[in-house]
């Protein structure tokens, strides 16, 4: 018997970056192995806003369906109200997650699929379920210890928590999907910008019927304010729903340069009384935990044949839901470019892509989390709660915004501004869709991204600049209705032209063959199979009628052309070459 076992890509961690990385690799028919150092996946609810980036993830591996069946869907998400306690005075409140009239006409353009809350430990299952549906080998209480790399693979040890031995796992390629304290990370020298620890956070799971509190205002969060609580004399505390009106999850802070607090369950059951303001609402606590807001972000997410993914390479504050959406898409970015250099359609060089597509986004996101908790301080400031420490003269002028005069009028102005400047933590459609790669995985065509003409955080704007994710158009295909992304996908390269295209056509089927590369292609236009039914494709495809976009299995712009070229064949192959890494 051999103590090394052995895969084509073995995958540190369960959670949703590894998760889903092994469900997409099962998916495209690579072997994999998943471990993980627990005997469960999640067991508290953690991430929950899905946003439709990761629905497309989803969507496309088939398990959207599943998903919204076990979610809360958007339009129970969005009435988010500012308030002293649940059953105290309400400050002021945000349609969040799009759900502003104006703002769901946007969400609803830009995606076949609908943004929801899928709680973690609902979501591990779904993914995890499907990867070993499809071939992943999990295997539970499996701790990564160490690896070492060489030219053709990687041989990491790992410990079986049960039996208490060792064993080697050999592997073609790795990834690290091992969290905020990933190892993985730290044994290939992954270079981080930022810091650990910059706040200490408590989550509190519990149940009780709040539905007299919150019914009337149906939102996955409720923020709660109060003065003369434990950090600085100002409390911030999140009250968010799990599962709509019974289970909740509260986020309240603490004093991370003090002793971190006790979590017994009278002292949850304190917070929870306190946050809701009834004493006599029957709380059951499930559990408590505390952990800190981090900063900081990987530069790099590969070294050799190692990768790495989610939080092991960006860790931020739960602000603006992007924790596990990110993760997900980074497996996204990542499985179709290991299938196809496994299966040897690319070259290796195709791998370099995923650092230098996902870091940035990495960066980004990281920094917009942050941002968002430094500015709710305006909110603080707009009621006076930043000028005194005495809890008494807080509240006071708090108060103050009830009279009449000027200074009230200003301070009420205030606080409206500095609710609705909450949308750059609550509705950013930009940053959440419009995440744009430059990589060698990417044909430039010469032209500037086009400018967002609204805010690139808050609004979407789609295009097909090649490194931009195709835009939604919804497309007839006998009774069925399609949309361009269903089109794209499926592990494979797509590309799309209209009527008078059809050299791409039969240039894609010829370059398929001969380069071994799955490649399909679809015409758009009258009687061609695929009905432009509403326009709206011609409308943003910024393409003429023979011209191409070609899609990568990941549905980003590979490539475009706005019109035929003398010789189709010839600048189709020589874009596939560049982006499969085979010059
Ligand atoms: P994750 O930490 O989930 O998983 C790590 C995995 O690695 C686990 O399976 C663990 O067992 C395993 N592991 C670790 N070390 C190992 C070893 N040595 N050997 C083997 N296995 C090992 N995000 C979001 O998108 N929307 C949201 O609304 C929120 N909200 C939110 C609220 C709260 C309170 C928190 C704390 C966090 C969020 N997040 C979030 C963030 C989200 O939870 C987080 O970003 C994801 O869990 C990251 O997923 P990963 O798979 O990267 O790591």
């Amino acid at each position: 018997m051999t103590d090394v076992v052995e895969t084509d890509v073995l995958i540190v961690g369960s959670g949703p970056a590894g998760s889903a990385a092994a469900m997409l690799l099962s998916t495209y028919g690579v072997p994999n192995i998943m471990v993980t150092k627990y005997s469960r996946l999640a067991d508290t609810p953690r991430a929950h806003i899905t946003n439709q980036r990761t629905m497309e993830v989803l969507r496309d591996a088939g398990l959207e369906e599943q998903v919204v069946a076990l979610a809360t869907p958007q339009h129970l998400m969005g009435q988010t109200p500012f308030v002293s306690a649940l059953n105290g005075e309400e400050l002021g409140r945000l349609h969040t997650w799009y759900t502003h009239p104006a703002r769901q006409a946007d969400h609803d353009l830009a995606s076949p699929t609908a943004m929801c809350d899928m709680p973690q430990h609902l979501m591990e299952p779904v993914l995890a379920g499907a990867a070993t549906a499809r071939g992943t080998h999990l295997r539970y209480d499996t701790e990564y210890l160490s690896l070492t790399q060489d030219d053709d693979g990687v041989t990491a040890t790992v410990r079986d928590r049960l039996r208490g031995d060792e064993y080697r796992i050999r592997a073609k390629y790795l990834i690290g999907a091992d969290g905020g304290r990933s190892r993985v990370a730290e044994d290939i020298g992954l270079p981080m910008v930022g810091r650990m620890g910059v706040a200490g956070s408590i989550n509190i799971v519990f149940e009780a019927d709040l539905t007299r509190y919150v019914a009337h205002r149906p939102s996955t969060l409720y923020w709660v304010l109060q003065t003369g609580a434990d950090v600085g004399g100002i409390g911030m505390g999140l009250v968010r729903c799990v599962r709509p009106w019974h289970e909740w999850l509260i986020v309240w802070g603490y004093d991370i340069d003090g002793e971190p607090p006790d979590l017994t369950e009278a002292y949850a059951r304190h917070i929870a009384h306190q946050l809701i303001g009834d004493d006599s609402v029957p709380v059951t606590i499930k559990s408590s935990s505390a952990w800190t807001v981090n900063h900081l972000y990987a530069e790099r997410y590969q070294q050799g044949r190692v990768f790495c993914a989610g939080d092991a390479v960006h860790r931020h504050p739960p602000s603006n839901g992007l924790g596990s959406n990110t993760s997900i898409q980074d497996a996204y970015n990542l499985a179709w470019k290991l299938k196809l250099v496994l299966s040897g359609a690319a070259g290796p060089g195709l791998l370099e892509s995923y650092s230098a597509e996902r870091a940035p986004v990495g960066a980004q996101i990281v920094e917009r989390a942050n941002r968002s908790i430094g500015e709710t301080g305006r909110i603080f400031q707009a009621l006076g709660l930043l000028s005194t420490e005495d809890p008494e003269q807080m509240r006071a002028n708090m108060d103050a915004r009830k009279l009449p005069g000027d200074g009230p009028e200003k301070q009420r102005q205030l606080l409206r501004e500095a609710i609705a400047f909450k949308d750059y933590e609550f509705n950013t459609h930009g940053v959440e869709l419009d995440q744009r790669y430059r990589s060698a995985a990417v044909v430039p065509d010469g032209t500037q991204p086009p400018a967002n003409p609204r805010d690139e955080e808050l609004f979407h704007h789609p295009t097909t600049w090649p490194g931009a994710k195709v835009p939604h158009a919804w497309l007839g295909h006998g009774a069925e209705r399609i949309s361009t992304l269903d089109l794209g996908g499926h592990g494979r390269f797509m590309l799309l032209t209209g009527i008078g295209g059809e050299a791409w056509v039969a240039a894609a089927a010829t370059l398929a063959t001969a380069l071994g590369v799955p490649l399909s292609a679809a015409t758009i236009g009258p009687g061609a199979g695929y009905e432009d039914l509403y326009g709206d494709w011609a409308r943003l495809r910024e393409v003429g009628d023979t011209g191409c976009v070609l899609l990568r299995p990941d549905n980003y712009v590979a490539f475009r052309s706005p019109g035929l070229p003398a010789d189709p064949e010839q600048v189709l192959g020589a874009a596939l070459h560049r982006v499969l890494g085979r010059d």
